[in-house]
């Protein structure tokens, strides 16, 4: 409650997920990686530039009536590695979780070297590893290959 208090005044909400923390500028990285668009029933609320005492300024990202599945918060922590979800049921903070950026990322990004291993008909798992969190440089652990944060999202 505290630290944006004094400057911003955007509506609490009931039931839902607030995505918290979000490095500044990546709110709408979180969007696209939750589908949130105009069809969706139920309100979005997305904030930027929030002055935080912990990361100078940040970004949030509130849904109503939605529960975020393991493999979203993954793919957040690829983008918004401060993030922090908090699970809200009759207006309370149920839980508050801090996204986690492991060292290596399994799975959930392809590599875009179209002639690596992992793009063969082999069934080997995609593996990177993270050389920088923020802004995001990974390296495919089969082929070297370096992907940042655009190629990334592209893919979600
Ligand atoms: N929030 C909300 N609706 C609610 C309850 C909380 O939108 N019914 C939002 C708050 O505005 C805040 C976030 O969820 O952005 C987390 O709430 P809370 O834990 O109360 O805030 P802080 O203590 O400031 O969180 P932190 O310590 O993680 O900064
Ligand atoms: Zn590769």
């Amino acid at each position: 409650m505290s630290e944006e208090e004094p400057t911003l005044k955007v509506s609490k909400i009931k039931d839902g997920t607030v995505i918290d923390h979000i490095t500044s500028g990546h709110a709408l990285d979180v969007a696209k990686i939750l589908g949130i668009d105009e069809r969706r029933a139920g309100i979005i609320t997305i904030a930027m530039n929030i002055p935080s005492k912990r990361i100078g300024h940040k970004d949030m990202v509130k849904i109503e009536g939605r529960f975020l599945k393991s493999s979203e918060v993954d793919k957040i922590a690829l983008l918004a590695p401060n993030a922090t979800i908090n699970i809200i049921k009759e207006y309370k903070v149920v839980d508050k979780q801090r996204v986690k950026l492991p060292d290596t990322i399994k799975g959930i990004v392809k590599c875009d070297n179209p002639a690596c291993i992992s793009n063969s008909n082999e069934p080997v798992e995609t593996k990177f590893y993270v050389q920088k969190p923020q802004p995001l440089r990974l390296k495919c652990h089969y082929c070297g290959h370096v992907m940042e944060k655009q190629d990334v999202l592209k893919q979600f």
